[in-house]
């Protein structure tokens, strides 16, 4: 039996009054992002930090992303070395999560930071989100609201085909704009690190930072990528397809013929935001007719190289 009637609540005065309410008694409600859906708790609140890993079923070691309202919400949490203030000046709010040394006194829960001296923060743009962090007035851990290794959610009909039933609430304010996670920055002395390719693209961080350093420093804890497979329909994926097997359910880029598409025209912005959207569609058909699911290449620049990212972690033999 599942422990929650899971709500589904509107992006109106009444839902973001309840929305905050249930987070304030440390609830779980899946918020709107710009990027995917987050499955949100109080960031200060051990109790609803724990229910976000069992809500997913998460690993303990992976530590959330802590969403505010602005920068000055951030600055009384982390510090702001190297290139932190000028990537959270030009990026904030938007597709940027910082990893930031934490302050002392900082109030998140341990269980935020799974222990770490570095905390990941974010500045949602989505107007819901920023409606929902204002009234309740505390920082929201949020992950992505899918269960642990699955495909993220873009709508709420996906969150709720994942986690219905343990959770409070689902706040639908319709598809996320952008489509893939946060790109995942570590701005230090030497230099930023990039933890994880995301919605925004390398291209717009560089003239800023110089050439991003990749991150190869052992033993730490990183982006959902060293996990191998993530982001997985249930059926088989197979990347850069050409598309001529008709015994799959085929997703195309660009004009060829294929039974879904990420985009016609074959634009990476568009392509990232239907992604996930298109995966979910695609694993349902494929799972009904016994077929795997086949994808065309997709160019490796821009938000290509998160839309790659994720759809090798999605073909990554499953464990
Ligand atoms: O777009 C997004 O970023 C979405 C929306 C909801 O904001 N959130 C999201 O969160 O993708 P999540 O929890 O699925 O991904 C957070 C990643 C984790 O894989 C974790 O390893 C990394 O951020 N992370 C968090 N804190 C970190 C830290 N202190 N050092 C290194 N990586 C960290
Ligand atoms: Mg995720």
């Amino acid at each position: 039996m599942a422990p929650y009637q899971t709500q589904t609540l509107h992006p109106d005065a009444e839902g973001i009054d309840r929305a905050a309410a249930w987070l304030a008694d440390g609830q779980l409600v899946a918020l709107p992002t710009e990027t995917v859906y987050g499955l949100a708790g109080d960031a200060t609140s051990d109790l609803a930090c724990a229910r976000i890993f069992e809500a997913k079923g998460r690993p303990r070691f992976n530590p959330l992303i802590v969403h505010l309202p602005s920068r000055e919400a951030a600055r009384g949490i982390a510090e702001f070395p190297g290139d932190a203030e000028a990537l959270a000046g030009a990026f904030w709010p938007g597709p940027l999560t910082l990893v930031l040394p934490l302050k002392p006194g900082h109030g998140l829960s341990p269980l935020v930071t799974g222990g770490l001296e570095t905390v990941a923060l974010r500045v949602p743009e989505h107007g819901v989100m920023q409606a929902v962090l204002a009234k309740l007035g505390g920082p929201v851990a949020a992950p992505s609201a899918n269960p642990s290794g699955r495909i993220s959610p873009t709508t709420a009909a996906h969150v709720l085909a994942g986690l219905s039933g343990r959770i409070a609430a689902v706040l639908d304010a319709g598809p996320c704009t952008v489509g893939v996670e946060s790109t995942i920055l570590a701005p230090g002395p030497e230099g930023t690190r990039l933890l994880r390719e995301g919605g925004l693209p390398r291209e717009a961080v560089e003239p800023l930072t110089g050439p991003l350093v990749p991150d190869t420093t052992p033993g730490t804890v990183q982006a959902p990528g060293q996990l191998g497979s993530h982001y997985a329909p249930a059926a088989a994926l197979v990347l850069n397809s050409d598309l001529s097997d008709p015994h799959a359910i085929r997703i195309g880029f660009g004009p060829a013929e294929a039974d879904l598409t990420l985009s016609r025209t074959g634009d990476l912005v568009e392509a990232a935001a239907s992604l996930f959207r298109t995966l979910h569609e695609a694993d349902a058909l494929a799972m009904a007719r016994n077929l795997p699911i086949h994808i065309a290449p997709i160019p490796d620049s821009g938000l290509g190289r998160a839309i790659n990212d994720r759809l090798r972690r999605a073909a990554a033999p499953r464990s």
